[in-house]
């Protein structure tokens, strides 16, 4: 499979497409719970799923118990911070479901760098889904969205991240300006059994043309392509234009 044999559904408007996710979500959790007893997700940052957190977070009938929630990428920030992703999801979500502490893994930042909390990240991933030595996650879903240069989680055009084969989590240095970051890394992406990607508002008009072309390889978006898994995008109509 490839991103240009993914499924790509487009919504009418975000709402149906939060709703769609939510159905979703519900359907592959009890999926997940029943055949394994857990379901785990690993989660995007960035503003367009803010309101599908929302709406899952109303969603009656989930097993949060039986849920275990990760991060895609972070910022190398406090969670505090407004443009930490584990605090946007606290807000949006965490405070307003029953779901015990020790089920939700954020990525830590209150380490001496971004490669501390890389490592550390790695090795929580490895104590959890209790890997072998060369072992990879199969998270149940992960959600990830797409910026208008194509990149996906904190792997931009360009990066190092893109090639990497071996770590799960790695640093990410962007420009002086903005943050560094840590992301899980495309295998881990791409050994996940559903993949969904959120693309909502006009500004992803241009990027979702070029991804659904195919012909422009570079763009990290492009990249992934799960094994054995499943792979939607789901858009709204500005996102298609
Ligand atoms: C992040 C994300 C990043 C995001 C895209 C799209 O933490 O910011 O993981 O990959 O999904 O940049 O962001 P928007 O949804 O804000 O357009």
């Amino acid at each position: 499979m490839s991103p240009d044999s993914g499924e790509y559904l487009v919504f009418e408007t975000t709402d149906a497409m939060w709703q769609f996710m939510a159905d979703k979500w519900k359907e592959i959790s009890s999926g997940a719970v029943e055949k394994k007893g857990h379901f785990t997700a690993a989660l995007s940052g960035g503003k367009t799923p803010v309101g599908f957190y929302r709406r899952l977070s109303s969603v009656e009938g989930l097993e949060w118990n039986r849920t275990c929630l990760f991060l895609v990428d972070e910022r190398f920030v406090p969670w505090e911070n407004v443009e930490s992703n584990y605090g946007m999801l606290k807000e949006i979500l965490l405070s307003r479901i029953s779901i015990p502490s020790g089920n939700v893994h954020p990525i830590v930042t209150g380490t001496s760098s971004p490669i501390a909390s890389a490592e550390k990240y790695e090795g929580e991933l490895r104590a959890f889904f209790k890997l072998p030595e060369g072992g990879i996650p199969e998270f149940d879903i992960i959600l990830l969205g797409i910026g208008e240069d194509g990149h996906t989680a904190s792997l931009f055009p360009g990066s190092g991240a893109l090639k990497e084969l071996d770590r799960l989590v790695v640093p990410v240095k962007l420009g002086a300006a903005i943050h560094e970051r840590i992301t899980i890394t495309l295998p881990v992406i791409n050994n996940a059994r559903n993949v969904f990607f959120l693309v909502s508002g006009r500004r992803k008009k241009v990027v979702m043309r070029k991804l659904r072309q195919g012909h422009d390889r570079t763009l990290p978006a492009s990249m992934v392509n799960p094994q054995k898994g499943k792979l939607s995008f789901l858009m709204d109509r500005e996102a298609v234009g």
